[in-house]
This record gives structure tokens, C-alpha cells and sequence, in this order.
């Protein structure tokens, strides 16, 4: 809410004094305004993975590194996760407020109205090879959404509300039915009566020849995997949508540039990396710590996925709660997974380990939230677009807040340029 200007930064430079103003945040985190640096000094900022660099201001999503602290709108994390379902999360991080009853009614009503997809993309998925990876469907379905629902440069208030609801509906449409494709079943349509996470369990796994029941347990563990994932902040796909969107390009383009964005195996593609190292620690039959000496080691290239994250220096509220959860759905008679046994162990190891200590690398999100969408009986190779259902509300809130900043401007990085010098063109002929 605040961003109050509590004093002047100084920089010295060239004989020079250059004053830069200090903004505060609502939880008092300081920020110096460099906005006018460049035409003032003649100076750009460096910085190397924007690891040092607020790249706006935001009202959605707070998160203390250091403290382990992550709040939506103001609310704890661990009470959202607890007291909140996927939808009114959603609305929440789009519309600032939890919704009164009638708000919640109408949201749901608009996603539920909202949730088939165009019949005419049905085919599109019969043309994808049956080892085509997910997310790369995922995304070109969501462009392909912008032909179907064609929507203006500047919207309405009640175009912005489809557009949002399309989107966080029909996503969870497109990735059962790619499922449903490329396991040879028929199609399951979405319902008007079931919830969000019912639904969509429901569109995966029932089918004409069974009688699926969704299994309670199950499906709240996957609305808290969604609910935990739902936003975080100026992450490296909400930034892609936010740069995307900053071009004022077509909404259904801009969310897809953030699934590719969030596809890599150090952004959302960790969740499927991650069970895929437990599984081949299993296979070796070792106990990790072979790969946590690899993971160490500068001159290979693994790295102990689902550990370490930019912001949090501690472990990550998130990981806590999903391990927690873990145990829950694991833990119960009759059901057993021997790669949850190989993560805690190599939990535990990591955490006494001197390079990981120093480093402050502590399990992150995705660290033990595949082993619960594996015992959903999610397969791996769609864990990040779980992901993806779950983190739509975020990508959506940041773009509406943009958009609604009027001083928002096109999102355009400088460099420092480090290439060849002016030189002489000789053309090929004289070379
Ligand atoms: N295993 C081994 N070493 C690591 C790891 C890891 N998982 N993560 C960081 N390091 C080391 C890294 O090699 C570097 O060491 P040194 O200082 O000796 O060069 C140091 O720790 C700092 O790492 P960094 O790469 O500079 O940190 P970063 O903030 O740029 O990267 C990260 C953050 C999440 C990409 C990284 O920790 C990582 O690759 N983790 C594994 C992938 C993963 O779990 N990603 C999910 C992130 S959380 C969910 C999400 O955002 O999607």
C-alpha cells in the first residue's frame, strides 16, 4: 500500500554527487529509485540475473527471504493454505479482497460457464506425436486460445473478466483433455457441478469404462499444491508475463510466453526433475549421497533439484506445508512410496552438509510436491503443468495490476554492451 520516500541514497561519482531517492515498502523494505540515473549521470545498473533489481511495485504477494515469510495480499501463506480454496485464492490475488459469498458464487458460476474449449481445437491435439512433452502443448494450445477468443487491445471491465476466467478454466480443460490424448481416451468434459480440483481429477481419470470416484483426500492435497503455487512474486515466468504483457500483446500470447518461461528445470521443471533424481537414486539402489557429492561438484552439471531458490534463504513456507501433506497422503495404510523415504533421507543430508549450509540451500517448492501429485497418479511428465493450473491466478493478477498502473511503461532492459568495437566492413570479395 505504501511506498512511501524516506530519504535521499548518495552516489559519488566522477566528481559528482548524484541523489538518489529511498522508497519504502509496506513491511519497510528499502528500495533506491535509479529510474532517472541514466539521463541524470549517464549510468546504467548491472545486474546479473536481476537478483538485486525490483523490477516494479507491487500490491499482491509478499515474501521474506530470509524469514521464511510468504503472504498473499496480506495473508499468511500457511492460513491461506489451511481455511482456502483454489478459486477464492484466485479471486483474491486478482481482486486484492477475499469475495463476499455472492462474489465467490458468481466466480465460480463464470468459471464454471467458462471452461469448455472451442470444439474446433479438439483436432489440434491429434496432431501433436505421442511423445510430445506437455508444456510445449500447453502453451501453444493457450496461444491458440487468442484465434478462438479474440479479444481487443484494451479491454472492458467485463471482456477482462472472461479473459480471466477462461484462462484460469480452460487451462485445467487443456490439460486433461492433452492427457486424455495421449493416453488414447476419449475426452472427459468438464462439469457444471463439481469443484475446481474435482473437476479437473474427475476430466483426467474417469472415463466411460470405470467408475472413478475422486478420492477426497487427493483431491484437497492437489487444491493445496495449486493454492501454494498460485503466486510468487516477480519469479522468472510472472516477470516473462509481466515483459510480455508490457508490450500490450494479446493476453492469451503473454500467459503463454510465461508457461515456456516456467517450463526450465530451474523454474517450474523442477518438480518433474526432482522425482526423476529420486527415481534413478532409487534404481542405483544408493542412499543420495553420491548424487548430493555430484550436486556439489563445480564440474558436473547436476544439481540436487528442489533445493535452493533465489529469494528464500531458509526453508520455503511452501516446502514445509507440502511435506507435511506428504506425509499425510504417504503415510496412510496400504500406500507406500520408496522415493518420499529417499527425499527425507537426502533432506536431512543436505542439511547437515557444510555446502549446502553455507550456501543456505534448503528444500524449495518443488522439492516434495511431486511425490504428492505422483501418488494422485498425476504422471511425471505433466507435474509442471500442475504447476502451471496453479500459478494462472499469479501470471493473471500481475497482469491486471500493470494494466491498471497508468504509469506503466513497455518493459525494455539496457546492457552493457561487451562485443567487437566499430570496425570496417570488407566485403566478401576483397576478403
Ligand atoms: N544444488 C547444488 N548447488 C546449488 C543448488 C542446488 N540445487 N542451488 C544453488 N547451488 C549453488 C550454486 O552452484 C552456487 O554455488 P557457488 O556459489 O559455489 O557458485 C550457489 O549455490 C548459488 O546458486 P545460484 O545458482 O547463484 O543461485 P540462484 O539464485 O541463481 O538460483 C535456483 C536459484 C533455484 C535456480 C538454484 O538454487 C537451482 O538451480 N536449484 C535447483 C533447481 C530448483 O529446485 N528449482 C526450483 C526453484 S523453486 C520453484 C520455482 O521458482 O520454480
Amino acid at each position: 500500500m505504501s511506498d512511501e520516500n524516506c530519504g535521499v541514497a548518495e552516489l559519488h561519482y566522477d566528481g559528482k554527487k548524484y541523489e538518489l531517492p529511498v522508497l519504502r515498502g509496506t513491511e519497510n523494505e528499502l528500495a533506491v529509485d535509479i529510474s532517472t540515473l541514466r539521463k541524470d549521470a549517464g549510468l546504467v545498473t548491472l545486474d546479473n540475473g536481476f537478483g538485486n533489481t525490483a523490477a516494479c511495485k507491487s500490491a499482491i504477494t509478499y515474501i521474506d527471504g530470509e524469514k521464511g515469510i510468504l503472504r498473499y495480499r496480506g495473508y499468511d501463506i500457511e492460513d491461506i493454505a489451511k481455511f482456502s480454496s483454489f478459486t477464492e485464492t484466485a479471486y483474491l490475488l486478482l481482486y486484492g479482497e477475499l469475495p463476499t459469498d455472492e462474489q465467490r458464487a458468481n466466480f465460480s458460476q463464470l468459471l464454471n460457464r467458462s471452461s469448455l474449449i472451442h470444439e474446433d481445437m479438439h483436432h489440434f491435439f491429434n496432431a501433436y506425436p505421442k511423445t510430445a512433452h506437455p508444456m510445449g502443448i500447453l502453451s501453444s494450445m493457450v496461444a491458440s486460445l487468442s484465434a478462438f477468443y479474440p479479444v481487443p487491445e484494451t479491454l472492458t471491465d467485463e471482456q477482462e473478466r472472461e479473459v480471466l476466467a477462461n484462462l484460469i478454466s480452460q487451462i485445467r480443460t487443456i490439460a486433461a483433455f492433452s492427457y486424455k490424448k495421449s493416453v488414447g481416451e476419449p475426452i472427459i468434459y468438464p462439469s457444471c457441478t463439481m469443484r475446481y480440483v474435482h473437476n479437473f481429477l474427475n476430466m483426467m481419470f474417469s472415463s466411460p469404462v470405470n467408475d472413478y470416484e475422486v478420492d477426497p483426500e487427493i483431491a484437497r492435497a492437489i487444491e493445496i499444491f495449486l493454492v501454494l503455487h498460485a503466486d510468487h512474486e516477480q519469479n522468472c515466468s510472472t516477470s516473462s508475463v509481466r515483459m510480455a504483457g508490457s508490450s500490450l500483446a494479446n493476453v492469451y500470447a503473454v500467459i503463454s510466453s510465461g508457461i515456456g518461461a516456467l517450463w526450465g528445470s530451474r523454474h517450474g521443471g523442477a518438480n518433474q526433475a526432482v522425482i526423476e533424481m529420486l527415481s534413478r537414486i532409487h534404481a542405483e539402489k544408493g542412499n543420495g549421497s553420491e548424487f548430493i557429492k555430484r550436486a556439489k561438484d563445480k564440474n558436473s552439471n547436476e544439481r540436487l533439484m528442489g533445493f535452493g531458490h533465489r529469494v528464500y534463504k531458509q526453508y520455503d513456507p511452501r516446502a514445509k506445508i507440502l511435506k507435511n501433506i506428504c506425509h499425510k497422503v504417504l503415510d496412510r495404510p496400504g500406500v507406500n512410496d520408496p522415493l518420499f523415504d529417499i527425499a527425507l533421507r537426502l533432506e536431512e543430508a543436505a542439511l547437515t552438509d557444510d555446502y549446502f549450509i553455507e550456501r543456505n540451500l534448503y528444500p524449495n517448492v518443488d522439492f516434495y510436491s511431486g511425490l504428492i501429485l505422483k501418488a494422485a497418479g498425476i504422471p511425471q511428465n505433466m507435474f509442471t503443468v500442475l504447476f502451471t493450473i496453479g500459478r494462472m491466478p499469479g501470471w493473471l493478477a500481475h497482469w491486471r495490476e500493470m494494466h491498471n498502473d497508468a504509469g506503466f511503461r513497455i518493459a525494455r532492459p539496457r546492457q552493457l554492451y561487451t562485443g567487437a568495437a566499430k570496425r570496417e566492413f570488407i566485403p566478401v570479395q576483397e576478403r
